[in-house]
């Protein structure tokens, strides 16, 4: 999809205010999912986008900002780069034609990033780690996201636990964070961290709430942990056979049918976080 304003060619290099980029806009709602790995934070987040999709609210951007990406997979997306890989050719001045700038060459760089698909594009942060370090470019790369996230009203996040991304460059306003833990103690106590690091990050985040997934419809056993996490639980997404089903066999869950345990769940907590005014 190319969509107004994506042709414009970004600002030079500078300092963003506060070294943050601002991926909201009055205009755009930004969800983000965290948690620990295996929680089920990517089938939340897919499974957003599939509500966003049937809601009519197009275009929507997918960030994935998780190291282990699987967006794309749940997505049925095909990503060929990632913002790490392009960050890491630009590190080598050879990889840049002759008579043209760095500069220009990352914004064009940047632009093939972006894995469009029909309702939803996708961008893949990629590993931050070693070689493909962010914070050489940072200044462009923050001119790009925030630039290309105007042209989108829903901006769906899939984060890591460490939250590298939402604390260092991506977002100043988040709407809604969703910590997604899975059945267990020890899981809610993890997410419990999480909530504790986004405090501690300062991060904005207008309301944040706890996920829990793979249920077997009982919390009785978690009340506990979860009032020590000091969240509230905004949905439970009971451990789907059909979700196991199509892990199994590699097929998107968007794909999933709309009577799935798992859709059902995930499109009640978009309603409770008023995802769609
Ligand atoms: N509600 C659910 N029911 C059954 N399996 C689930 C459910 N949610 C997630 N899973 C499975 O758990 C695994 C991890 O889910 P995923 O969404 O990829 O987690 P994360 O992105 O947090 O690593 C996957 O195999 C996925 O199919
Ligand atoms: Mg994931």
């Amino acid at each position: 999809m190319t969509r107004p304003g994506q042709e414009r060619s970004i600002q030079g290099p500078g300092k963003s205010s506060e070294g943050v980029i601002d991926i909201s806009n009055d205009n755009a709602k930004l969800i983000a999912v965290a948690g620990k790995g295996g929680t089920g934070k990517t089938t939340v987040a897919a499974l957003l986008i599939r509500y966003l999709i049937e809601q009519r609210k197009k275009p929507i951007l997918a960030v994935d900002a998780d190291p282990n990406a699987n967006l794309n997979e749940a997505l049925g997306l095909e990503v060929p780069e990632t913002i790490s890989d392009v960050l890491e050719e630009m590190k080598d001045n050879k990889a840049i034609p002759g008579g043209m700038n760095k500069f220009d060459f990352l914004e064009y760089r940047l632009s093939g990033v972006l894995a469009e698909g029909k309702d939803v594009d996708l961008l893949v942060m990629g590993t931050p780690e070693g070689a493909g370090c962010y914070c050489y470019p940072n200044d462009m790369l923050s001119r790009y996201l925030e630039r290309l996230s105007k042209n989108y009203p829903f901006i769906i996040m899939d984060n890591e636990a460490g939250m590298e991304h939402l604390s260092r460059r991506v977002a100043r306003t988040v709407d809604a964070l969703l910590v997604i833990s899975d059945s267990s103690a020890r899981g809610i106590r993890s997410a419990g961290r999480v909530a504790e690091l986004v405090k501690a990050l300062k991060l904005d985040v207008k309301e944040m709430h706890l996920v829990i997934t793979k249920t077997n419809g009982d919390l009785r056993d978690l009340q506990e942990e979860i009032e020590k996490t000091g969240l509230s639980v905004v949905g439970a997404i009971p451990l789907d056979p059909q979700v196991v089903e199509f892990d199994l066999k590699g097929l998107p869950l968007y794909r999933l049918p709309g009577d799935s345990a798992a859709v059902r769940a995930v499109y009640e907590i978009a309603r409770k976080v008023k995802l769609v005014a």
